[in-house]
């Protein structure tokens, strides 16, 4: 909960150029348990959220790094510890909706008619200005269905960041399930 007020700095934003849905207080606190953050001493300089719709989909949501952190591999580490979440649930395809599709490639997303995805996923359309309009791209990642189970240790084998260490080492970056 302490990474609340953080989180909605870092995602609206973005937001605010319109390029990012907003939440809300209450929509990060009902979700929270989605969200894994990049903490860097006690500055949260990343975020990104799992969302699940069904036994077998989920969706890459709230993905925001801090602008002074950009191109650090902050974004790489929390797609990757994303991705790991999902095949430890045993979810089979993950998809986003963005304005960046040639990110979303990095990591081996294609993009699909935003009809493909669950109907479910639409609901925070709903309240989106650009709902008449809407110019996201959606993107759809599917997942080795030869996971394993893993409980607290999906973490590992993330990217290394940063790259460069800081000196002092409370300031060293490590990611973790908010809480
Ligand atoms: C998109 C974002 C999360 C990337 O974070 P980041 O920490 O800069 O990403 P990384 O440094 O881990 O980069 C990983 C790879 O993606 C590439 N990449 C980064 N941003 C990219 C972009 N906008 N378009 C295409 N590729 C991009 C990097 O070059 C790197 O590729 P490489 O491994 O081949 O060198 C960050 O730019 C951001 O917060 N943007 C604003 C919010 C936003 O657009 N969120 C997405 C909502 S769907």
């Amino acid at each position: 909960m302490a990474d609340i007020p953080q989180l909605l700095r870092l995602i609206n934003g973005y937001a605010s150029e319109g390029i990012m849905l907003p939440r809300t207080e209450f929509e990060i606190s009902e979700n929270l348990r989605d969200f894994s953050v990049i903490h860097c001493g006690e500055l949260v300089v990343g975020c990104a959220a799992l969302h699940i719709y069904t036994p077998t989909m989920g969706e890459v949501r709230s993905l925001a790094v801090d602008a002074a952190f950009h191109g650090s591999g902050a974004g790489r580490m929390l797609m990757d510890a994303l991705e790991a979440e999902a095949q430890s649930f045993g979810l089979q395809s993950l998809f986003a909706f963005t304005y960046i599709p040639a990110f979303f490639a990095k990591f081996g997303y294609t993009e699909i008619e935003r009809e493909a995805v669950p109907l479910k996923a639409w609901k925070d359309c709903l309240r989106c200005a650009k709902f008449q309009c809407c110019d996201e791209i959606a993107v759809i990642k599917h997942l080795n269905v030869e996971h394993s189970r893993v409980s607290d240790t999906h973490m590992e084998g993330v990217a290394t960041f940063p790259q460069v260490l800081p000196e002092d080492p409370v300031l060293l970056p490590s990611i973790r399930k908010s809480h």
